[in-house]
């Protein structure tokens, strides 16, 4: 669930000299970022690539799972920071955001497509990416942090949250002997903004939309509706979740009463499409009957947008991802309650609000992934794989398979190997590897 933004070493000790001059120096400033790929398995044409959240990808063999070639991403797209969770698009495209830092001094969010049909076997499906859209960040060295996005069939929603990675920071902190953590820095006195792109024009769509500070990772679904875009995201009221990469927080003892992070909760937010400048000041632009998110005019002609709250202490959120973009209503997640580590996995219903539950003495659950019956007709007519890690010694490291309807456990693979705790995954059916 966390994100792993790392950096390994500066590459060098040049200086920031202010003004125009130091356009020539940014990228020098910006740090080398890490090439541990540990986060996520994502495709690109036909090839798969693990991931981290930076300029480096690395391609795997889905077969085997040996390892392949590095993948800089600055050879074919200019910029510094990827997510590790793009979205596919039914023409099997990917679409994923990313962030260049200082290139001809200045910062900007970055959305691009690389196409699902590589033209050129023989060479990287990167080289055919293509950027549909720009947003300057707001400061040159202080862009927003973000793990993901959110899509639906004609918008692209960026979440910009006052979660923010200080780069010249970052640059030096190979020379202080300081970590990752120590260069990101939560702003609660400033606002999140919402950003919501039309795919069709490559542009944002006109108004400015903003809720109170929190800090996000993951995006769970969106979709269009009565002229509203409506996303649900997982979000925190702090970033008390990185401190528990301080080996100190590391190793303390956990109990519900010392609760050390804040738990997360699902928001739903909805955001029309269409407003009316001459609107009055306090009206509620939101129209759809079913959703309690309001979106209020504020004087400076704004729109301050106020959750409906769908429930709390769910994260690494799945779907059925042929709903991805559209109406639906289940999602799959692991329970993180007060403890830092997933204990459960439940399937919430996002109408009903009920939970279905699974979980085991000892056992530690990763990402529930969804995987869609071939002749299925309801949403939920699939199953769930869950890897899972138990800290009984006499248990092996298993995959989980549930009845994704009912919840019920279908069946279980275990596997004589030590296996760590995971955190994303990918299915990769038979005919595409
Ligand atoms: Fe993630």
């Amino acid at each position: 669930m966390a994100p792993c933004l790392q950096f390994h070493a500066s590459r060098g000790p040049e200086k920031y000299v202010g003004g125009k001059r130091a356009f020539s120096y940014l990228s020098n400033i910006v740090p080398e970022f890490t090439d541990n790929c540990l986060i996520n398995i994502i495709r690109c044409g036909q090839d798969y690539y693990a991931s981290s959240e930076t300029n480096f990808i690395r391609r795997i063999d889905p077969q085997t799972l040996d390892t392949l070639e590095k993948v800089n991403y600055t050879k074919y797209i200019t910029l510094n920071l990827a997510t590790s969770h793009p979205h596919y698009d039914c023409a099997g495209n990917t679409l994923n955001m990313g962030t260049s830092i200082g290139d001809k001094g200045k910062t900007k969010y970055v959305i691009f497509k690389i196409p699902g049909n590589n033209p050129d076997k023989e060479k990287s499906p990167l080289k055919h990416s293509e950027i549909l859209c720009s947003i300057p960040a707001q400061k040159l060295f202080c862009p927003s942090y973000y793990h993901s996005f959110g899509m639906t069939e004609n918008y692209i929603i960026f979440v910009e949250q006052p979660l923010k990675l200080d780069i010249l920071k970052l640059a030096t902190a190979y020379f202080r002997g300081v970590n990752w953590a120590s260069c990101i820095t939560f702003n609660e006195d400033e606002k999140t903004w919402f950003h919501i792109i039309d795919k069709r024009t490559r542009k944002p769509i006109s108004g400015k939309f903003y809720t109170d500070a929190f800090v996000i990772y993951h995006h769970i679904n969106a979709y269009e509706e009565e002229g509203h875009v409506v996303f649900d995201i997982i979000t925190y009221k702090d970033n008390s979740l990185y401190d528990m990469f301080y080996m100190a927080n590391v190793r303390k003892v956990f109990s519900e009463e010392s609760a050390a992070i804040s738990v997360p909760a699902t928001k739903r937010f909805a955001i029309p499409l269409q407003h009316d400048k001459g609107v009055e000041v306090g009206t509620n632009l939101v129209t759809i009957p079913t959703i309690k998110a309001k979106a209020v005019k504020s004087e400076d002609g704004t729109l301050y947008c106020e959750p409906e709250i769908l429930c709390e202490g769910i994260e690494l959120p799945q779907i059925n991802y042929d709903f991805n973009g559209k109406k639906y209503r289940y999602v799959y997640a692991a329970q993180v309650q007060w403890r830092p580590i997933p204990t459960k996995i439940v399937k919430f219903d996002t109408v009903t609000k009920d939970m279905l539950v699974w979980s085991e003495d000892m056992c530690w659950p990763a990402e529930p992934l969804f995987i869609p019956s071939p002749d299925g007709k309801e949403e939920d007519d699939g199953i769930i794989l869950s890897p899972i890690v138990s800290s009984d010694p006499n248990k092996s490291a298993f995959l989980l398979v549930l009845d994704a309807k009912s919840f019920q456990e279908l069946g279980r693979a275990s596997i004589n190997a030590g296996l760590h705790l995971d955190l994303h995954g990918i299915f990769i059916p038979d005919h595409n590897v």
